[in-house]
This record gives C-alpha cells, structure tokens and sequence, in this order.
C-alpha cells in the first residue's frame, strides 16, 4: 500500500549498499524526486550510481536504509515496484538469437502490450535509436553503440511509471546523444513519466535534469537544480586576449571593486568576477585607460564540473 508522499516518484532514506568489508558503494543516500521530473545522479567511476539504482529496481537489497519508488517500497513490495518502472541497464544484455525488432517485441510482450501498440511503438523506437536499417538483423552482428541504443529503445518500450536510465547515451556519437536527449525531454513534456538517469557527463546532467545530486565515494555531496548549483560557485571568468600596456591594465583590474582576482600565468588574462553580467564594458574602459588594446574577450561561466571540483577537490572527467 502506498503510504509515503504522493507528489515524489521516488524517495530513499539513509540508503546503504555495503559489498564487503572493505566496499561501501552506498553510504547513506537521502533523495526526493518529484513526480514528472528529470533527476540525474552525476558522479565518476565507482561513485554508487549503479548500485543506487540496482537497489532501487529491486535487484539488489540494501544493508540499510529504505526507499519508495511510485508509492511502494522497494524490499517489502518489490512486486509492485517492478510493475510500475522501466529499466535501462549499463552491462546489456541482449539474446544474441533475436534480431533487434525481435527483442523490442520480445519486451513488450512480457509487458501484455497488443500487437498494433508494440509495433507503432517499435518503429517510433527503432527510428529514434536510428536502428531501421539493423533491426531485422541479429543482435550478435551489432557494434557496441548499436547495443546500447537497442536496451534505451528497450527501456522505452513500455511507458513506465518511472524510467530508470543508466548511463543512456555512454559511448554514442554526439548527433545520437543529442537525438536521444531531445526525446527524453519529450517524454517529460508529453507524459506523466519520471526519470532517473545517472551519467558521468556533466553536460548531459545540465542539459536534461530539472535536479541533480552529485555523488561521489558512494555519498551525494551537493543536491539542487543545475542552475543552484552553478549560480552558488559565485564565479565568472574573463578571459581577455591583447596588446600593450598589460602591467597598467592589471593594476586597473585589481582596483575594480568586483573584481576578486586576476590571473596572468597565461598569455590570455583570466579574471574572476562574482557575476559577469554587465562587467564586460567596465573591464573594456579599463583597458583603454591603461593602454591596453583588447583584441579578444569572453565570459565562462563554471559548469557542474567546476561544483565537483569544488566539493572533492577532484576533477570530473567529461570523457
Ligand atoms: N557486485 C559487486 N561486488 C562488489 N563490489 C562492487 C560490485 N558492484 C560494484 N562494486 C563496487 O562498488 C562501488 C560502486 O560501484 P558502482 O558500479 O555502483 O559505481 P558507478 O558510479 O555506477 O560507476 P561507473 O560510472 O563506473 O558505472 C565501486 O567501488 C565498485 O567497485
Ligand atoms: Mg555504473
């Protein structure tokens, strides 16, 4: 029986996945995800986003902790939790006999879909994981960024409740992320369908997640929308490429009351500011005053890389 908050499709308490002695994957994971929402675990290799979401889709039981998923609790009601998700796993297995239309047929199937939805559905699926050509070919012919596309079009298959996506575009070409991206988008906007997704691209975690939790040695170490995230790093930077009197410009920089710091190890002068906007023709007047002639300049704002850094002092590796 559902008992816990109606408006979240997914809720975790003190969730903790040990392995072994010397392996905690999860270390006490409190999550709320609102209903009809993207969320994103973002984290590095080995960070606990597999198994987060093992415990969630019931294959694995937690050491500790609890946590709901579409009402129903994930151990003493699995049952029901797998009756109302979809899963996209980041190990594939698929039956190498079938063909890929085969397999999505296959799925739907279990899932008591009729014939006419499964097959409007297939082709919706295969056009959109570009596989038309392939799918009446085996899946032991397919190349490795076939096979991943063939389980998120497996995943998709069903119009889950709550959608659980591990690593969905991991090894695809940016033409197919950026297809893939747009329909997940969709799905949000079209459907009632909750996502979850992990990904180690913080550029797909800031494209498509209304929330993200960063997580790293199997804790979350900073939760919010990415906007949050990135507006409280508190930090712009200039970049200005020129010519002439640099030592005058750089005092002139340091005088500027928004200025909290400028670097000039690089030939490109990088200089901090709390918020761009609005900055750019104060620091253009300050070269004129010094002499220095700007041939080129830009604004970067930090991106969730910049928030992981901040929070573990390690670099996320977009790659
Ligand atoms: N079945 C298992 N038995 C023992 N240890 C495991 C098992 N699965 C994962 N681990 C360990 O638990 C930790 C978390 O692994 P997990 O797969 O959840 O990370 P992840 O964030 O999904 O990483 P990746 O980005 O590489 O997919 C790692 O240290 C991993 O080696
Ligand atoms: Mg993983």
């Amino acid at each position: 029986m559902p008992q816990m908050n109606h408006t979240l499709a997914i809720e975790t308490k003190g969730l903790v996945k040990r392995y072994s002695e010397e392996v905690l994957a999860v270390d006490g994971i409190d999550i709320a995800i609102e209903k009809n929402s993207i969320y994103a675990l973002l984290g590095p290799n080995g960070a606990g986003k597999t198994t987060t979401m093992s415990m969630l889709t019931t294959l694995l039981e937690p050491t500790r902790g609890s946590a709901t998923v579409a009402g129903y609790d994930i151990v003493t009601q699995a049952k029901e939790v797998r009756s109302q998700i979809g899963v996209t796993f980041q190990e594939i297995v698929l039956d190498p006999d079938l063909t890929g239309r085969e397999s999505l047929d296959f799925h739907g199937r279990l899932y008591s879909m009729d014939k006419a939805k499964r097959q409007a559905k297939i082709d919706e699926l295969l056009a959109l994981v570009e596989l038309e050509e392939a799918a009446d070919r085996r899946t032991n012919t397919y190349s490795g960024g076939m096979k991943r596309r063939l389980e998120l079009a497996r995943g998709l298959m069903t119009e889950p409740d709550v959608l659980f996506l591990d690593e969905p575009t991991q090894g695809l070409d940016p033409q197919n992320r950026a297809n893939i991206w747009d329909y997940i988008r969709n799905l949000k906007e079209n459907t009632d369908m909750t996502l979850l997704l992990t990904t180690h691209y913080m550029d797909e975690a800031e494209a498509l997640a209304d929330r993200v939790a960063v997580i790293d040695h199997g804790k979350i170490v900073v939760e919010g929308t990415p906007r949050e995230l990135i507006d409280q790093m508190g930090t712009d930077i200039f970049y200005v490429d020129g010519q002439g009197n640099r030592e005058t410009f750089v005092v002139q920089l340091q005088k500027l009351p928004f200025v909290q710091g400028v670097d000039t190890t690089d030939d490109v002068i990088q200089i901090s500011v709390g918020s761009g906007s609005g900055r750019l023709i104060e620091i253009v007047k300050a070269s004129q005053a010094a002499g220095f002639h700007v041939e080129d300049i830009s604004l970067a704002k930090p991106t969730l890389g910049d928030v992981f850094l901040k929070y573990t002092g390690r670099q996320l590796r977009d790659k």
